[in-house]
């Protein structure tokens, strides 16, 4: 494909750096991984490429936060060598000291990774574990290592949590061609035993299973009243074509889970627009929470997208929880409240209660722009005949469009107006609406070239790339009907906290 790139691509100010999210200040990075809360530090690692700006030389990267939203890179962790690169996996403190690692005596436990091994030679996917007692900076390969090796050439990812009611570690896998999740148990982290298998299930399209994640979430709440989640990203064939993240609900003994719907068939999707995957969540944590980022970008086009020096970026941290709808529990998915904390506490705007046509001219008069900002509308439903919503990115006759369609009951991106630079970018991206509230709702947040949408409280997600002409930050809102009723708009700026030394390789 021929992408011309616009002058701005390269200059000091990238308009395209998000600014609070998390990117590498160069080269490729894809999954995030091995993510855990560790003595007072959020340890951001992901697929990591030190040598460029393609994948490859796949390591382990590092990021670290003391507050969920401002990361500072750190040397790599985990760096691949001739016969290993480190590919998806997770981490876990080793608190009782199960697998040895942690010297005699030593009050700081060990962090312990798990990921797989990828031989570039033989093309040989095993599971490998590695030890921290630096504080998770470096990592030292186990002697014993690969702790799985089945001979396969597409095993990867494994996810190694506590089961607290068995007391045994558990570790899931996929078996990507075959589209299943492989669990195995442990007492001492290091000999594993297989002991169930859940799939195929769900979209049945040729695709391939990558990075599952499993747990265990209150719905409405209430902590006496949780349900298991089993995630898996899949590829190819998820719902716009190329990457996806579908997930399961159902429940977990420590050996196998079991969907609650008898209906294999059944595909829920975490995500709607194109750009989530390969999400995992916080081990850990202080808290009850649970928290999850993902990778913002897409198989399809990965590889092609033209942000430079870095390539690949992060979502925002998102508290995950179940929402009852109609249809049965549904995964939800708030920003962090960490997040919220970097809105500049004066709104560039608030309105309240008033016509759309109304609304429009006040935001016109209150000349709002910004590539950093954080949205809130909601609209009323009753009589809603149009779709309304927000521009950003507005300038040169373009804007990306993110808003509700009613005649499909949906949210959607649109980012067909947007300077069409990468294969994708001219789609607009539905997320069915679950709820039946009597307005909708749309969060949005925005970030030099990325858009996430967090519908009805959470209930829909979007996350969108889009890379808009570098002078275009205007903000408007457009409808079909100046009638329609908007409840409240709130415009915020969104203090950056992620600041790179220079743009220019
Ligand atoms: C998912 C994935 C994983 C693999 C890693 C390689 O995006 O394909 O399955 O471990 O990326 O970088």
């Amino acid at each position: 494909m021929n992408l011309t790139l616009p002058s701005h691509a390269t200059n000091a100010a990238n308009p395209w750096r998000p600014r609070y999210h998390y990117t590498p200040q160069r080269h490729w990075m894809n999954d995030p991984n091995g993510l855990v809360h560790f003595d007072g530090e959020y340890h951001l690692y992901y697929q990591y490429n030190p040598q460029g700006s393609d994948w490859g030389h796949i390591s382990w990267g590092h990021a670290i936060s003391t507050d969920l939203v401002s990361w500072q890179e750190l040397p790599v962790a985990i760096p691949a060598t001739e016969r290993v690169m480190a590919f998806s996996g997770s981490v876990v403190v080793d608190h009782a000291n199960c697998a040895g690692f942690a010297p005699e005596g030593s009050a700081a436990p060990a962090l312990l990774a798990f990921f797989t091994g990828f031989d570039p030679e033989t093309k040989i996917q095993s599971q490998h574990l590695a030890y921290s007692l630096d504080r998770g900076r470096s990592y030292t390969p186990y002697a014993g290592n690969p702790v799985i090796d089945i001979g396969s050439t597409e095993f990867r990812d494994p996810k190694v949590f506590l089961h607290a009611p068995t007391r045994r570690w558990v570790m899931l896998v996929v078996a990507a061609l075959e589209q299943q999740v492989w669990f195995y148990t442990s007492v001492n982290l290091i000999d594993w035993t297989r002991v169930s298998t859940f799939g195929p299930a769900g979209s049945a399209d040729k695709n391939i299973w990558e990075v599952p994640e499993l747990f265990e979430l209150p719905i409405d709440g209430d902590a006496t009243n949780k349900r298991w989640v089993l995630i898996v990203s899949v590829n190819h064939g998820s719902l716009w074509g190329g990457s996806g993240v579908q997930y399961f609900i159902g429940s977990f003994d420590g050996n196998h889970f079991t969907p609650d719907n008898s209906d294999t068939t059944l595909t829920l999707w975490a995500e709607h627009g194109r750009d989530f995957y390969a999400p995992i969540t916080f081990a850990n944590l202080p808290d009850e929470r649970v928290l999850w980022l993902g990778w913002v970008s897409n198989w399809e086009y990965a590889r092609e997208l033209p942000s430079n020096p870095w390539r690949g970026q992060q979502s925002g941290v998102r508290e995950l929880s179940l929402v009852s709808t109609p249809q049965g529990p549904r995964l939800r998915q708030r920003m962090v409240c960490e997040m919220h904390a970097l809105l500049e506490p004066e709104p560039l705007l608030s309105l309240r209660a008033l016509p759309a046509g109304e609304a429009v001219q006040a935001l016109s008069q209150a000349t709002v722009t910004g590539r950093q900002l954080m949205a809130r509308l909601a609209v009323a439903t009753q009589g809603l005949q149009a779709p309304i919503g927000l521009e950003f990115f507005k300038g040169g006759g373009e804007s990306v469009r993110v808003g509700f369609d009613p005649a499909a009951n949906c949210f959607f991106i649109d980012r067909r107006c947007s300077a069409p630079v990468f294969k994708g970018q001219s789609e607009r991206h539905d997320g069915p609406r679950l709820l039946d509230t009597p307005e909708i709702e749309l969060e949005v947040w925005v970030d030099g070239s990325l858009v996430e949408l967090l519908a009805d409280g959470g209930s829909v997600a979007l996350t969108d790339l889009v890379y808009a002409a570098a002078d275009a930050s205007g903000v408007g809102l457009f409808h079909g009907d100046e009638a329609a009723q908007v409840r409240s708009l709130d415009l915020h700026a969104v203090r950056a906290t992620m600041h790179h030394v220079s743009e220019v390789l």
